[in-house]
């Protein structure tokens, strides 16, 4: 049998306040490539298989913890913010097994890989470490906790950029604020006291509290120190979804998706894409969107938590949002699915149509100009350019039911509730207001009455007449070429 590996649990340090995003949403709230800042911490402490995963809250403590709401994630709050030492305090406060090492996060950190955080862990188990502080090397680490290091290499303290020396502020190793502890730490991290140039309680004072008892601190080393970037401003949060977003990108590349221009397009983590799917210029994936292999998102479409199956093309400038296409259907350009449309397969959606709570059937063809809200439509039914499916009676929206291999004439109004039979034709220009049976023709608009010369006696009269040879020259003519006829 093997041996069970101890638990871990996470805490991650979310209460500080951020000022300088000059903004009404918490700082750890901003969302970088989909989620929000903290939620990546979250999403890498769930990764490692976390025990429990506390985030310690404090400035809009109420919004953190409503953004976070999921099995596994407590919460802990932090009422002054009073250090990072008063921060884990806090947090410990909510891990009540126990037996645990105990991983240290910032909220405000989302591009650490899950596999750095294993590995961190791994090494902190192997070296039978108290304490491991994930480190990184910068030129300059102004800004950061530097580590001190003894004659024998030994990490011997964190020291804070205020505190430093000037020998201290040129060392290059700085400390990330991610730590792996033992289970003693809560214990240990009463005693941190606040005498220092800033009154906080340092969480980095753990580690001479672990050296003053004897125990093994050691550090492991970042090898790329923009994994612990944080965003302090907005400017910042754009250098950080870059990064996110390189890191995506290439993650699609290697599993065979093409992008021409990646530096152009946004594609959100929870996004999942298949072989062979073409991405064009200017795109950009939200939310839950599964994109299946061989299909082809157009040019500066945005698609957000929609479904598009194989081979599906979604042409230039569509926005899609909760609509799913089916298989070797084509959308757009310029089409609009709105939530609940759903298209089966080889469905033909063409330039200016919208839908909404949509079910077209296989086959089904909207080349042009159509608005199809609440409506089911059978396979292999044709809607004319200008169909307008009116849904909404000023106070209720109503379903409407068009049969399968239906013909409807351009330029149809189908006034909701309607119900249109199998094999139906409706004359173009209609305005359906009563259901139409199987097989029948609908013709619904007044009768044409053509009136005869009325042209010629309109711009025969004096004052039109008059200013025809300037404006409309050809007119004239036709005028002077027919006179006598009548
Ligand atoms: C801390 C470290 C420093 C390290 C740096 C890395 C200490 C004393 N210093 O400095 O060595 O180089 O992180 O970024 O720990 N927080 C709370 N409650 C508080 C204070 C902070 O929850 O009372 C949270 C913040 O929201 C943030 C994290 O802890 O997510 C770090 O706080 P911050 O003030 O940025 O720490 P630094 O002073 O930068
Ligand atoms: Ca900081």
């Amino acid at each position: 049998m093997t041996q069970q590996p101890r638990p871990l649990d996470v805490v991650i340090l979310a209460a500080g306040q951020g000022t300088r995003m000059n903004s009404a949403l918490p700082k750890v709230l901003h969302p970088i490539a989909g989620r929000p800042m903290v939620a990546w911490a979250v999403k890498a402490a769930q990764e490692l298989g976390a025990r429990t995963v506390v985030v310690v809250t404090g400035h809009g403590a109420e919004k953190v913890e409503a953004a976070l709401q999921q099995p596994g994630v407590a919460f802990a709050r932090q009422e002054r913010q009073l250090g990072t030492g008063d921060a884990f305090l806090s947090g410990a406060s909510a891990l009540t097994e126990g037996g645990a090492d105990i991983l240290v996060l910032y909220g405000d950190t989302p591009l650490l890989r899950p596999e750095t955080l294993r590995d961190l862990v791994a090494s902190h188990r192997e070296q039978g470490s108290a304490m491991t502080v994930l480190t990184g090397e910068l030129p300059d680490a102004t800004g950061y906790g530097r580590i001190v290091r003894g004659a024998g290499g030994e990490v011997e303290r964190i020291v804070e950029q205020k505190d430093a020396t000037e020998e201290e502020r040129a060392i290059g190793e700085f400390n990330s604020g991610v730590y792996v502890f033992d289970e003693r730490a809560p214990e240990l991290a009463k005693k941190i006291g606040n005498d220092n140039k800033a009154g906080e309680y340092y969480l980095t004072d753990l580690l001479g509290l672990y050296r003053a008892g004897g125990a093994h601190v050691r550090a492991f080393r970042l090898s790329d120190p923009d994994e612990v970037l944080g965003a302090n401003d907005r400017v910042g949060l754009t250098q950080l979804e870059a990064i996110l977003q390189r890191r995506i990108h290439e993650g699609h590349l290697k599993a065979g998706v093409s992008l021409s221009l990646p530096g152009t397009v946004l594609i959100e983590d929870t996004v999942q894409i298949g072989r062979d799917v073409t991405i064009e210029p200017g795109v950009i994936l939200r939310g839950q969107t599964r994109i299946a292999e061989g299909a082809v998102i157009g040019a500066y479409s945005v698609v957000t938590d929609s479904i598009i199956h194989e081979r599906a093309v979604i042409k230039a400038h569509s926005v899609l949002e909760q609509a799913e296409v089916g298989a070797g259907s084509d959308v757009g350009p310029f089409a609009r699915l709105r939530p609940g449309s759903v298209l089966s397969e080889g469905v033909h959606i063409g330039n200016f149509v919208e839908t909404k709570n949509a079910r077209l059937d296989a086959g089904v063809k909207a080349g042009h100009l159509a608005y199809l809200g609440d409506v089911e439509i059978g396979a292999e039914t044709n809607v004319g350019a200008g169909t307008i499916v009116a849904n909404f009676d000023g106070l209720n929206k109503h379903q409407s039911k068009v049969g399968a291999g239906v013909f409807i004439g351009s330029n149809t109004t189908l006034i909701a509730p309607r119900v249109v039979g199998d094999a139906a034709f409706i004359a173009g220009g209609s305005a359906i207001h009563e259901d139409i049976p199987e097989g029948a023709m609908a013709v619904a608009r007044s009768k044409q009455r053509n009136i005869g010369g009325w042209a010629r006696r309109y711009w025969s009269a004096p004052e039109r007449r008059e200013k025809l040879a300037k404006k409309l020259p050809w007119l004239a003519g036709w005028l002077e070429k027919g006179e006598g006829r009548g």
